[in-house]
């Protein structure tokens, strides 16, 4: 308990994070609703076109389909939600898949924060911080399901493991139980103000 309050502490010194419950100004409530939106966007698209490949050609191909479709959707999501200011959305976690999603140091302190709060019992965390560059972010838990034990959890098939393997000989996402911190969503405001 003494330690967990700690670390919020310490995250709270290091990142000047914006707690929803005193969120102000229009401007952050805007940030907030949109960032909620396209975090949703995409993981509801990810996991229909998921889902749908892995009936419709098995596993192998889903992670095909996960390492092509992953990107395109997420350019397809930004496209769709442009206001005046730029708003990128993409997936992390503190064991990634594909290093490309790999979390900068202040979102690792966060998914850290994110696993201590869910370790309490919450169930989703999210939070909104400013980075040391100035620009605004939003993270959004994303728990362990049971669809993504196949290719996330403690016991995959082989032959699902090797098609893992040779796109992703770094891989660090498995191992992981249904209802575990699997990630995070994030959304980045770009607009530095330095
Ligand atoms: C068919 C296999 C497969 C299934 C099922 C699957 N994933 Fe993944 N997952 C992947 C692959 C492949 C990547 C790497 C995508 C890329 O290259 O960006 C990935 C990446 C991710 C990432 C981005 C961080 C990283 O590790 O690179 C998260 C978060 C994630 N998956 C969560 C989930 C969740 C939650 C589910 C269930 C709702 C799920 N996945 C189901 C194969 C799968």
């Amino acid at each position: 308990m003494k330690a967990i309050k700690i670390i919020a502490a310490s995250v709270l010194a290091a990142l000047s994070l914006t707690s929803f419950a005193q969120t102000s100004s229009a401007d952050e409530q805007q940030r907030l609703e949109q960032s909620r939106a396209m975090s949703k966007a995409l993981g509801s698209q990810l996991s229909a076109t998921l889902m749908k490949a892995m009936q419709e050609q098995g596993p192998v191909h889903g992670i095909q389909v996960c390492n092509e479709q992953a990107p395109a959707i997420a350019a397809a999501v930004n496209a769709a939600n442009q206001g005046d200011t730029k708003a990128v959305v993409s997936r992390t976690a503190l064991r990634v898949r594909n290093t490309n999603n790999a979390p900068t140091a202040e979102q690792r302190a966060v998914l850290e924060y994110f696993q201590a709060r869910m370790n309490q019992g919450e169930t989703a965390p999210e939070l909104m911080f400013s980075s040391s560059d100035g620009n605004q972010y939003y993270m959004k838990a994303i728990v362990m399901q049971p669809q993504c034990a196949a290719c996330h959890g403690g016991s995959i098939k082989p032959e699902i493991a090797q098609a893992v393997q040779a796109k992703y000989p770094a891989d660090q996402a498995t191992g992981f139980a249904v209802g575990d911190l699997r990630g995070a969503f994030l959304v980045q405001w770009l607009d530095a103000k330095n």
